[in-house]
């Protein structure tokens, strides 16, 4: 028997979590923090890593990463010094996330199908380019912003106050020193997710996110409001492009420049007269996309990481998935993505119901009672014969969940019914 340590403490990492506690090999799970959702909670920040690393050697735990902030900090090296073993990528690797600007350059040395660029630091070099491009506009603050350094720009007066906003106001600190002046590409977006040792990649499924807040896709971009899985955006074809030219490239080309990647790859992709392009990469799997996709897994997702680990992911066979549909509705406070109110009780948790699992986010336990705690408080999962099975058996569990700011939108999965027939 082998124990866990997740650390974070959103939707993906209940998921994980729920997952790995399913393996006959697996003992105990922990969560550093957790939330209220999840059980056996370790009261360390995921920032705190010698404590993490002391909690994982006294336990004698196997250490599961879910969000990208301690992977971008080293949490991978400094484990991996102490003997520890832990499943994620290397401070190098996450550079792929971290850096948005050697994200790109690393893409377009490598031939990896993403959008034209330039890289600014200088607030009038970067207006005079807008200027002088006959093409809409995305503006990128090169660093870690929590998903809201990437400004989609209509015109070229919107292009102006977002470098404004970026170089001048500095919004974002000093992860928007550098400025990616990016080609809008008009397409369908859905994400595509590998595990990979650092030689071989293997599929997870496909799923599609749900960025903005409103539904019909309005307002502000978010970390994610909702998604399915499988989507048909990705067919059979597109997925063995995307493997080949986005996945298995990105792959050899890390080993090849020394910084093979371990972990979830997650490609954020863009598709355009049936060619993908990559819009942004992640180190870590997607939150929400994890939830239906682990609800989806019908492998021992154990023995992929410890394969991730070890480097034999090529001696395991692909992962099988379950063939039904699955989508996560991500219930919110009402006011996020920016000021909520938190502290709120949650009625309806205790409903029992074969088809769905809700995974908490933004929640925290006092007392036996379940209170908000979070923008993103709950992702209510469901699973169904087709996706619109899925969708009703979600929002049914959803009707019978309640606190005095709930908010979710009404529309997840309705744009993949026109693709998933
Ligand atoms: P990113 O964090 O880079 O994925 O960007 C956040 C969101 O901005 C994406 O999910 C897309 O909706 C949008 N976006 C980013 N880059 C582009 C692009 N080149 N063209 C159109 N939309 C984009
Ligand atoms: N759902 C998008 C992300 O995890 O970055």
């Amino acid at each position: 028997m082998i124990n866990i340590l997740v650390v974070g403490s959103g939707g993906r990492e209940h998921a994980l979590g729920w997952k790995l506690a399913q393996s006959p090999k697996v003992g105990m799970v922990y969560h550093a923090p957790g939330n209220g959702g999840t059980s056996n909670n370790v009261n360390i920040e995921v920032h705190e890593i010698e404590k993490l690393a002391q909690f994982a050697s006294e336990k004698n735990c196997l250490t599961v990463v879910g969000p990208e902030v301690p992977l971008s900090a080293g949490i991978v090296d400094s484990f991996t010094k102490k003997g520890l073993a832990i499943f994620g990528p290397t401070q190098d690797a996450a550079k792929l996330e971290s850096s948005k600007v050697w994200a790109k350059h690393f893409m377009k040395r490598n031939g990896i199908p993403t959008a034209r660029f330039e890289i600014f630091d200088d607030a009038t070099k970067a207006k005079a380019y807008v200027k002088s491009v006959d093409y809409s506009l995305v503006v990128k603050a090169d660093g870690l912003a929590a998903g809201k350094g990437v400004i989609v720009c209509n015109d070229k007066s919107e292009a102006i106050s977002a470098i404004d906003k970026i170089l001048v106001e500095k919004s974002f600190g000093s992860s928007g020193s550098k400025i990616i002046l990016e080609e809008k590409i008009d397409g369908v977006e859905a994400s595509y997710i590998a595990i990979s040792d650092g030689n071989t990649a293997y599929p997870m499924a496909t799923s599609q996110d749900h960025k903005r807040i409103y539904d019909g896709d309005m307002g502000s971009n978010t970390g994610g409001m909702g998604a399915y899985s499988p989507t048909g955006v990705i067919d059979d074809v597109l997925a063995k492009d995307i493997q080949q030219n986005v996945i298995e490239q990105t792959i050899s080309s890390m080993k090849k420049e020394g910084a093979p990647f371990c972990g979830f790859l997650y490609a954020g992709i863009m598709v355009k007269d049936g060619k993908p392009f990559v819009l942004e990469f992640n180190a870590r799997m997607g939150d929400p996309e994890c939830q239906p996709i682990m609800m989806r897994m019908e492998s021992d997702l154990l023995d992929y990481i410890k394969a991730s680990i070890d480097g034999t992911l090529s001696s395991l066979p692909l992962i099988s998935w379950k063939l039904q549909s699955a989508v996560c509705v991500v219930l919110a406070s009402k006011g996020y993505p920016d000021l909520y109110p938190k502290n709120e009780e949650i009625l309806g948790l205790e409903v029992q119901d074969k088809n769905s699992y809700v995974f908490h986010a933004g929640t925290k336990r006092i007392d036996g009672k379940v209170l908000t705690n979070g923008g993103r408080v709950l992702g209510v999962t469901a699973i169904g014969d087709t996706l619109q099975d899925a969708i009703s058996n979600a929002y049914g569990r959803i009707g019978k969940i309640s606190w005095s700011s709930k908010y979710c939108r009404t529309d997840i999965g309705k744009k993949g019914l026109a693709w998933n027939q």
